[in-house]
C-alpha cells in the first residue's frame, strides 16, 4: 500500500525508515520531511497544517495510510478533516480526534480528564481572568514550588516550576492579563510540584486495547548534567534500569488502563499512540502530562527497539486488532544524542553544509535528522535539532558511547550535542 507520513523531524525520519523496512509498503510520502527521510520515500512539499495539500496528495497518490508525527495537524484537527470528507473516509488515519487531541492541546481538559478517571496525578486548580482573584488567593496558600501550565500548545515553553509566592503572582498575572503565552495561556493550570525520576512511556491504542511499546527517558536541557535552558530533547536513551516489572504493572493498571477505558467512555476517537509524560515517585507512577503523538528524541530510540513489522502495528490499530499483535523488542539498550545547531534553543543560524554524512555508519548505529534539507546532493542545517545519532549497546553507557564517536565523524559550523546522555545509569 501507499503510505503518508505527516511531519519533518526526527521522529518521522525513524518512522520513515522503519515503514520502509514493511513488505506491506510499497511507496512512502513524507509531507514535508527532511534530507533523511528522503533516503525513504518521496518528500513532498506541504505544511503539515496544509490539509487540503494533504488531501490533494492522498487522491494523487493513492494513499491508503496516514501517519501523523507531530502535535499540531492533530490538535488542529487532522482526522476528523479525513473522516468528515466522502473522497477521503476510506484512508486509515493514525492519529487521535481534534477533541481527543485536547489531552495535549489543552491542560485543562487534561486534568478535568485525569480526575474524572482516577489517573493519578498533581493535585491543581484553574484559572482564567474571571477567577482571577481566585487564583491569587490559591497561590498565595500552595506549598513551594508551584507550576504553573498555559492550558494550550506553547510550543514546549509554557510551563514555570516558581520557587517562592512573589514570582508566582507575577507569572499569573502575566500569563492571565498580559498573554505572556498569547491566548494559550490566558488559562492557567496551577499544580503541586511532583519528585521523583521521570520517564517516558508510550502505548498504541485502537481505542479498544492496547499495545504498550518500550519507555524512554528524554534529555531535555541544553547542558551538560541536566543544566541551562530546555530545548525540544538534546538525547534520549531505552530501556531504563529502574523500570521493573512491579512499576510496570502500577503503570498499566492505575494509569494506561484507566485512560484507555477513559477514553471510551468519553466517547473519544482515539487511534493512535498515547505519551505518557511520568513521575516515579519511589515506585508511585502520576502522569505529568498527556502527549497525543511519540515524542522527540524518544522515536528514535523506541522505534528501533521494535522488531515487529511496523505497518502490520499500524493497520492492527486502524482496524482495531491490537489485541492481535505481540510485540517483540530488541533487549538492548538504544541511545540517541542529538546534534544540535550553535546558539538553540536561543538563536542559531541554518544552511551550514553537513559533511560526514556518507562515510559509513558504524555497525549497530543509526543516523536519523532532524532539521536538514538538501540542495543539489548537499545536505545543510534546517532547524535547531539537526542530527540523531542512535545506536544499540549492551549498557545505556555503551550505546552513548557509540553514538558519542559516531557524532565525531560527522560535522557542521557550531555543531554542539551534550556527551553526558544517560549519565545516571553509569
Ligand atoms: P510539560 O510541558 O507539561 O512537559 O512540562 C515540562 C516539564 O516541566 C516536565 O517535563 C517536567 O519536568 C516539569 N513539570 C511539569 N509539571 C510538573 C509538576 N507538576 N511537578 C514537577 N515537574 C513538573
Ligand atoms: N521529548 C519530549 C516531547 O516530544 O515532547
Amino acid at each position: 500500500m501507499n503510505i503518508l507520513l505527516i511531519g519533518s523531524g526526527g521522529r518521522e525520519h525513524a518512522f520513515a525508515w522503519k515503514l520502509k523496512q514493511s513488505s506491506l509498503c510499497n511507496n512512502l510520502y513524507i509531507a514535508p520531511g527532511n534530507a533523511g527521510s528522503g533516503l525513504c520515500g518521496v518528500n513532498l512539499p506541504i505544511s503539515v497544517t496544509d490539509f487540503d495539500g494533504i488531501a490533494k496528495a492522498c487522491i494523487t497518490h493513492s494513499i491508503e495510510l496516514v501517519l501523523v508525527g507531530p502535535e499540531e495537524p492533530l490538535v488542529k484537527g487532522v482526522y476528523d478533516y479525513f473522516k468528515n470528507n466522502p473522497a477521503l473516509q476510506h484512508i486509515a488515519v493514525i492519529g487521535p480526534s481534534k477533541e481527543a487531541s485536547q489531552l495535549e492541546g489543552s491542560k485543562a481538559f487534561a486534568k478535568d480528564f485525569m480526575q474524572r478517571h482516577n489517573v493519578p496525578t498533581a493535585a491543581y486548580k484553574e484559572f482564567t481572568a474571571d477567577n482571577y482573584e481566585e487564583g491569587v488567593a490559591y497561590l498565595k496558600q500552595h506549598p513551594l514550588p508551584v507550576v504553573l501550565k498555559a492550558d494550550g500548545l506553547a510550543a514546549g515553553k509554557g510551563v514555570l516550576i516558581c520557587q517562592n509566592t512573589i514570582e508566582a503572582l507575577s507569572e499569573f498575572e502575566l500569563m492571565i492579563h498580559r498573554s505572556k503565552f498569547g491566548e494559550a495561556g490566558k488559562k492557567v493550570v496551577a499544580e503541586e510540584f511532583l519528585t521523583g525520576i521521570e520517564l517516558s512511556v508510550f502505548v498504541l491504542t485502537d481505542g479498544e486495547n492496547y499495545l504498550l511499546l518500550p519507555e524512554a527517558k528524554d534529555y531535555k536541557r541544553i547542558g551538560e548534567g541536566d543544566s541551562g535552558l530546555n530545548t525540544g530533547g538534546m538525547g534520549a536513551v531505552s530501556p531504563l534500569p529502574f523500570v521493573n516489572e512491579a512499576f510496570l504493572q502500577k503503570v498499566k493498571e492505575q494509569i494506561i488502563e484507566p485512560t484507555v477505558a477513559g477514553l471510551k467512555k468519553d466517547k473519544l476517537d482515539y487511534k493512535g499512540f498515547i505519551f505518557f509524560g511520568l513521575m516515579n515517585d519511589n515506585g508511585t507512577p502520576k502522569v505529568i502530562e498527556y502527549n497525543c503523538r511519540m515524542g522527540d528524541p524518544e522515536t528514535e530510540v523506541v522505534i528501533p527497539r521494535i522488531k515487529n513489522d511496523f505497518v502490520e502495528m499500524l493497520l492492527a490499530t486502524a482496524n482495531q486488532k491490537l489485541h492481535e499483535i505481540t510485540l517483540q523488542t530488541d533487549e538492548r539498550s538504544a541511545a540517541a544524542v542529538v546534534a544540535v545547531s550553535g546558539g538553540y534553543p536561543g538563536d542559531y543560524e541554518t544552511g551550514k553544509e553537513i559533511t560526514g554524512l556518507t562515510e559509513d555508519t558504524l555497525e549497530n548505529s543509526l543516523v536519523f535528522h532532524s532539521g536538514t534539507k538538501e540542495e543539489n546532493g548537499i545536505v545543510l542545517t534546517n532547524g535547531g535539532r539537526v542530527l540523531v545519532v542512535t545506536s544499540f549497546g549492551d549498557t545505556i553507557t555503551e550505546a552513548v558511547e557509540q553514538s558519542n564517536y559516531m557524532l565525531e565523524q560527522l560535522y557542521f559550523e557550531n555543531m554542539y550535542a551534550r556527551t553526558d546522555i544517560g549519565y545516571e545509569f553509569k
